[in-house]
């Protein structure tokens, strides 16, 4: 299949009158951990590259990813690649230790600074913290929106108490909590937050899609995969896509893996399938 006809044919959530690619790519150890690694930096811009000229237009990043290497790294990718601006969607991340009013503000510009960008079209509180003022971060937040340097608010790993207060302070819908969600990990099923999302309109963003699973000793999926001649972790992601509100954020440097995620947000499983796998 040629290059444009994959972008054009990728699965998209429409929200808030915005079209978000269901399979983002996610930049956790991009530019190393939790200090800067640029030994890995060829790696780490190889890496990028193939997932843009794969098609992949949604980014995940965050402040802390590498100390803000990664950001660096994203901005140097999409700016050697010359796609306007407006082709991507990115998403950046404030830290926990960073939600005073003031700290906000300086994070988001430091991270639009990293990246290169004018705006992030999307800006989540990473953690909650234990003691956070929610009102004094959402007032930073939500001048941040007013002032045009973030395009949408969100948060990450909220609780389904936590998310309401967010939402109840946000100056717009909120768009999303991203949380770690999987065939291993159904904790925010359990807790009652993908249900609260797919009820309000909030995207549930998968983060760890496949990282936590032991394939090995799953058969159905294994089976399910061979029958369909797809790999074990596209139908992991393809049953998550498939689900109202959901999207996900593999992280993948190996090109193959790459493709295969984001051919997964077009796969549908069947009925009889989704049974099996629940
Ligand atoms: N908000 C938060 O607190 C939070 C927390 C964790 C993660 N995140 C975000 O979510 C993103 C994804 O989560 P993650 O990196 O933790 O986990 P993940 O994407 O589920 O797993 C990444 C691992 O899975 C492998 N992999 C990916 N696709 C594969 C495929 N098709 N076949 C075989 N192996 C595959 C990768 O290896 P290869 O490189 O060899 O393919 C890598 O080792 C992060 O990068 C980050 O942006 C957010």
């Amino acid at each position: 299949m040629r290059l444009d006809a994959i972008i054009a044919s990728m699965q998209t959530e429409t929200i808030h009158n915005l079209q978000i690619p269901k399979i983002g790519f996610g930049t956790w150890t991009v530019g190393g951990r939790e200090t800067p690694d640029p030994a890995t930096d060829a790696q780490s811009l190889a890496a990028l590259r193939s997932a843009l000229e794969l098609g992949y237009r949604h980014f995940d990043t965050a402040e802390v990813y590498a100390a803000g290497h990664a950001e660096e790294l994203l901005g140097q990718a999409v700016r050697e690649m010359g796609l306007a601006r407006e082709k991507l969607f990115i998403t950046s991340k404030v830290s926990p230790e960073h939600l005073r009013y003031a700290d906000v503000l300086y994070s988001c510009e430091h991270s639009l600074r990293r990246l290169g960008v004018d705006y992030l079209d999307l800006y989540l509180i990473h953690w909650p913290m234990q003691g956070m003022q929610l009102e004094d971060t959402f007032r930073a937040l939500n001048l941040l929106l007013r002032e045009g340097r973030v395009r949408h608010l969100g948060v990450s790993n909220f609780n389904l108490e936590l998310l309401k207060q967010a939402q109840a302070l946000s100056a717009m819908p909120l768009l999303t909590n991203q949380v770690p969600y999987s065939l291993a990990d159904r904790t925010y099923v359990e807790n009652g937050v993908l249900a609260y999302c797919q009820q309000n309109d909030i995207l549930l963003t998968a983060y760890s899609p496949v990282k936590r699973m032991d394939i090995a000793s799953h058969t159905v999926l294994q089976e399910m995969a061979r029958a369909r001649a797809l790999t074990p972790q596209q139908v992991a992601m393809a049953w998550l896509t498939q689900q109202p509100r959901v999207i996900t954020i593999p992280k993948s440097t190996n090109p193959q893996h790459q493709a295969e995620n984001l051919r997964a947000g077009d796969l549908r499983l069947s009925v009889a399938e989704i049974e099996q796998l629940a």
